[in-house]
């Protein structure tokens, strides 16, 4: 008699877990397809042929479960912007950091659990230029559903890619750039979510439509997926309530314009309560350095919200009134007015230091090569305390790390800069004592657990811009922000140690610095670099080597069997 009951118990408890923790698989079958744009064909790197590619949704508490087969002509890996992925550094992604690219007709399988984030995160290509078109939505739901947001539960929620567009092949773009050692070209449209919008030439019926209901609120889950640029966003006739920025959330804030640098993400509520109409949702540059400016695509991509009450009408949707191109004031208040939401049971800020870094960055250059006959000046370079980061070709630095292979790092990355000077000072911008860097596969090396502690400092060389540093591995604190140079007596008292906002990503603002903060509680090596795709080949990066903490449990296991080989 005992017996059934027993069994029944058991599988309640089955069930049970079950619904605690499911495992979210997917197969991304990465391929070269064709498409056609603005009145051209065009062939593009795809995950199942589709941009953007597929939307993961999951749980926190899930475990996912990747199958990337690379059918294209590249090297490939997918890295998963913002998952902690804690014990799973070989599923990080960044190709030579953490692995070694899936070869062409090679897969790789990544698995990680995702514990204790939940927002609007992202997955692209992390090497060469091919996250421009293989990227896709990454969506965390809180355990118990979207009854558990801190904030009045959405009617729907609508993920919003904004991305690039070039008609050149970007990893064409790419090659010359470094090829000749100068700018790449811009690219040539932006786009919502895959599509460019019907202010640009053969693109009326490629817009991108989202239907509202008048008085409802949606939730609009918004993605930097863009290259280069950072974005000003915009809804003609509607503003909206910043609930949470790089799967953190914050404290309610309401604007009627958004901004986000590449890698970046902000879910913003929008109340669908305009005169029932059509009205445009519009992306264009936000432009950081001042003038004169390099060329940039001044291009603007469009979408269209539809009240479902609305009159048929042929009158043109409302248009938002954008922000200039240049509007750093407009940029820098909303990045500096986010503040995190205090949860129960969520991290907050660390309160003690072990580790102080001092770290400036910007452009520089680096002796022309033999094979750069267009480069006379010398190549342009980017660096982080004078270090331009030279990706390493023979091993991966997770793998050399875990198997202690020699020669493929060093552990000296400078915790200051060689030489303190006016960083910011415009007048020393080619000062060619200051401009040229050297080549450097340097780590830093932390403890388990240690609190690290950043001044991130940009400087003037060759020219000034908001750079958005992105710091794998962990989310981070982010105390205080401010134009000129870090002024520690003046700094330390705008300090947020209360509510900061939490991000993986932080736009730097231009011509100034960032104060940031996190804690190292996850082993392996962590990539930190400039989420503007072309100043990773110039160098502009560094990693953190974590050691392993004192039990299994802050140990990094061994690689998964199909890891892929150099
Ligand atoms: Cu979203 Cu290392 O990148």
């Amino acid at each position: 008699m005992a017996q059934p009951l027993f069994f029944l118990v058991l599988v309640l408890a089955f069930v049970g877990s079950v619904t605690d923790a499911a495992v979210v698989e997917h197969t991304f079958r990465v391929g070269n397809v064709r498409v056609r744009r603005q009145c051209k064909n065009r062939v593009i790197t795809a995950v199942n042929g589709q941009l953007p590619g597929p939307t993961i949704y999951a749980h926190e508490g899930d475990t996912v479960i990747v199958h990337v087969i690379n059918e294209s002509p590249y090297d490939m890996s997918i890295h998963w912007h913002g998952i902690l992925q804690l014990l799973t550094a070989w599923a990080d992604g960044p190709n030579m950091i953490t692995q070694c690219p899936i070869r062409p007709g090679k897969s790789y399988t990544y698995k990680f659990n995702i514990i204790g984030q939940e927002g609007t995160l992202w997955w692209h290509a992390h090497v060469s230029s091919l996250r421009a078109t293989v990227h896709g939505a990454l969506i965390i739901l809180p355990r118990e559903g979207p009854k558990a947001y801190p904030f009045p539960q959405p009617y729907k929620e609508v993920p919003i890619l904004l991305g690039e567009w070039w008609n050149a092949n970007v990893v064409q773009v790419e090659n010359k750039a470094l090829a000749t050692g100068l700018q790449p070209n811009k690219s040539d449209a932006f786009t919502i979510n895959g599509r460019l919008g019907d202010l640009y030439r053969c693109s009326d019926k490629h817009t991108y439509k989202l239907d509202v209901e008048y008085g409802k609120t949606y939730l609009l889950r918004i993605i930097n997926a863009a290259v280069n640029n950072q974005l000003f966003f915009k809804m003609a006739g509607h503003s909206f309530t910043v609930v949470a920025v790089d799967a953190g959330y914050t404290v309610p804030y309401p604007t009627d314009v958004l901004v986000l640098a590449p890698g970046q993400t902000v879910d913003a509520l929008v109340v669908a309560n305009a005169p029932p109409s059509r009205y445009y949702m519009a992306a264009r540059a936000y432009i950081s350095s001042p003038p004169p400016l390099q060329p940039f695509d001044d291009t603007t991509t469009t979408g269209i919200v539809r009240y479902k009450s609305a009159m048929p009408s042929s009158a043109r949707p409302a248009m938002p009134l954008m922000p200039d191109y240049t509007d750093t004031p407009t940029a820098h208040q909303f990045y500096t007015s986010l503040t995190g939401l205090l949860k129960p049971g969520w991290p907050t800020v660390p309160l003690h230091v072990d580790e102080h870094m001092f770290v400036t960055f910007g452009l520089g250059t680096v002796p022309c090569r033999r094979d750069q006959p267009r480069c006379t000046q010398g190549a342009l370079a980017a660096s982080m305390n004078n270090v331009s980061f030279e990706f390493p070709t023979q091993t991966s630095l997770l793998e050399a790390h875990f198997k202690g292979v020699k020669g493929i790092y060093t552990r000296d990355f400078p915790d200051r800069p060689p030489l303190v000077f006016d960083f910011t000072n415009k007048n020393l911008s080619t000062n060619r004592a200051l401009m040229f860097t050297s080549k450097g596969t340097k780590l830093k090396k932390v403890k388990y657990n240690a609190t690290v502690e950043i001044v991130l400092q940009n400087t003037a060389i060759i020219g000034t811009e908001n750079h958005p540093l992105h710091l794998h591995g962990f989310n981070f604190f982010v105390l205080a922000q401010g134009f000129g140079n870090f002024d520690w007596e003046t700094a330390v008292q705008s300090y947020n140690l209360v509510h900061p906002q939490m991000r993986n990503t932080i736009a730097v603002p231009t011509g100034g610095w960032a104060v940031i903060r996190f804690v190292a509680n996850n082993p392996g090596i962590w990539f930190m670099h400039c989420h503007l795709d072309v100043h990773l080949p110039w160098g502009l990066g560094m990693a953190f080597e974590v050691e392993n903490g004192p039990t299994p449990d802050s140990t990094l296991p061994p690689p998964p069997p199909d890891f892929p080989q150099c």
